[in-house]
């Protein structure tokens, strides 16, 4: 187990920087997320702490030592892939021990492990096996059960629930979470896929054009956003936003948008009047209201049984609302709703940061 830092760390592929100087801080058994849109440099990022790729600029830290001139091999981390890449012609155990074979493990001494590893991924009866024989999922797990005999410092994993259909993935995340609280290890796991993020980390690195947007807990991000990119991308369905200004009526502020809606605001927000804001609020914090609400008309109605999820527009925006009633009115017909004024984020238009 260990720590690793990324220090000021840059890439650059001919002529072209992907990655603008990352610093993050990763704590010995810490289970960190990097997530971000597809092309921002999550692989990039871990295949340099793995020494898969050349660090341009900056220091990589694993433990004590500074890692950027080890060969991947003395690294003692193991990396996951979203391609499982097990060997085709070797049986799972095979497969399982191989990197054990090529450190010159005597054979009894492999076969434990192995064995023990199986048997914390229930693969135990299936190590004859080749992988042509097994499904998605068990693959999935003898990739994992490959870098769990190895007893590395650090575990990476690069997208590894990508190619299995939405209920293993489920499923999976589960078990890799429960994995490594079991296991204590290092973790830093990329993905595309907030949910992913948000269930499965201690700490989140949200990623854009290989700038670090915000890293924090998973909720701390969810509830304090730093900045309009991070709102929008952690969350599902993405936060709300409305365009507009500060107005103050009678000492008490709200806000107004372009086209003329008046939103409520809490009084404590330290704000200037005729101040250029934009309004976000999360689809899971609005109400259904009476006819003292504001008024928006229906566009879609999509019941998921245990809730409701309802696109409307709000005078020229199309917001969405996420109801635990049901709506059964049609398309097209009027709904009044209200934000929830504590949990609204105001943001400046220009710089998209959160105010305050
Ligand atoms: N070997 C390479 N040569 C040139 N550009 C690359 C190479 N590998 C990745 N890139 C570029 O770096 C950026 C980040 O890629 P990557 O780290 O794979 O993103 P992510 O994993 O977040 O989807 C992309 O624009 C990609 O095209
Ligand atoms: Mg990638």
């Amino acid at each position: 187990m260990s720590q690793v830092q990324l220090r000021d760390v840059t890439k650059t592929y001919g002529g072209n920087q992907i990655i603008h100087g990352v610093s993050v801080q990763i704590e010995d058994g810490e289970f960190v997320v990097l997530v971000g849109p597809s092309g921002c440099g999550k692989s990039t990022l871990l295949r340099m702490i793995a020494g898969l790729e050349d660090i341009c600029g900056g220091e990589v830290q694993i433990g004590t030592r500074v890692v950027n001139d080890v060969l991947a091999k003395d690294r003692d981390i193991a990396m996951v892939f979203q391609s499982y890449a097990l060997y085709p012609h070797m049986t799972v155990a095979d497969n399982m021990a191989f990197s054990l074979k090529l450190k010159g493990m005597p054979k009894a001494e492999r076969a434990k492990k192995v064995h023990k590893a199986a048997d914390i991924l229930g693969l135990g009866p299936l190590l004859d096996r080749y992988p042509r024989q097994m499904s998605g999922g068990q693959r999935q797990r003898v990739a994992m059960g490959r870098a769990i005999v190895r007893d590395p410092q650090v575990f990476l994993f690069d997208e590894p629930l990508s190619n299995l259909d939405a209920k293993l993935r489920v499923e999976m995340r589960t078990e890799i979470k429960a994995l490594q609280h079991r296991l204590q290890t290092t973790t830093i796991y990329v993905t595309h896929d907030q949910i992913e993020a948000m269930t499965m980390a201690d700490k989140i690195v949200v990623m854009r054009a290989g700038v670090v947007e915000q890293c924090d807990t998973p909720l701390n991000i969810y509830d304090h956003p730093d900045n309009m990119f991070v709102a929008a991308f952690i969350g599902s369905p993405s936060m709300n936003f409305v365009e507009g200004k500060i107005v103050m009526q009678g000492g008490k502020p709200t806000f107004a948008s372009h086209d003329g809606v008046i939103l409520p605001l809490s009084e404590d927000v330290q704000v200037k009047d005729g101040q250029p804001v934009v309004y976000g609020f999360r689809p899971e914090h609005i109400q259904l209201a009476g006819s003292d609400g504001i008024e928006t008309r229906i566009s879609v109605v999509e019941p998921t049984g245990s809730e409701t999820m309802v696109f409307m527009e709000m005078g020229q925006s199309s917001i969405t609302g996420v109801f635990r009633e049901r709506v059964l009115e049609a398309d097209g017909a009027p709904l009044f709703v209200r934000p929830d004024p504590a949990r609204v984020h105001l943001f400046d238009p220009i710089t998209t940061k959160c105010l305050g």
